[in-house]
């Protein structure tokens, strides 16, 4: 596939993640809570975490943000859903090393839609929009 054609695609997937979100709501009470801004626009994330057994059984999240910050919330709620924590620590890694532009290594895990957003990567000023949902469950996973 050329460049073009490849970058219309991740474009129609992004898109596709902001008009129909995947995992948009919240879990019920007890469930690990994360409220994040993003600092650079004010923009928030309100993130639901089901973990139990060391499995991320459940994600949901709401809030209010850009195309880029809203799709990597759904794809990363995708992404994480049914993992251990450490598959999704690694995950976040993966997607932060994808957003500095590194090279990276994702073995045997499907990266799925997330590597629509690797072009954001040359745009610094919505890395931040891109990484907020991330950052949030990381955040709720280490506590
Ligand atoms: Fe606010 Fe992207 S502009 S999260």
């Amino acid at each position: 596939m050329s460049f073009n054609n490849l970058d219309t695609l991740y474009r129609q997937v992004i898109m596709d993640h902001y008009k129909n979100p995947r995992n948009k709501g919240e879990l019920d009470e007890g469930s690990l809570t994360i409220d994040m801004n993003n600092p650079t626009c004010g923009d928030r994330i309100h993130l639901t975490l089901k973990v139990e057994d060391g499995i991320v059984k459940d994600a949901k999240f709401d809030g209010e943000g850009c195309s880029i910050s809203m799709s990597s919330a759904s794809m990363m709620t995708q992404a994480i859903k049914g993992k251990d924590l450490e598959t999704a620590m690694k995950m976040s890694k993966i997607f932060s090393d994808m957003m500095q532009g590194k090279d990276y290594d994702e073995g045997d895990l499907d990266l799925g839609d997330i590597e629509a957003l690797q072009g954001v990567s040359k745009f610094p000023a919505r890395i931040k929009c891109a990484t907020l949902a991330w950052k949030a469950m990381e955040k709720g996973l280490k506590e």
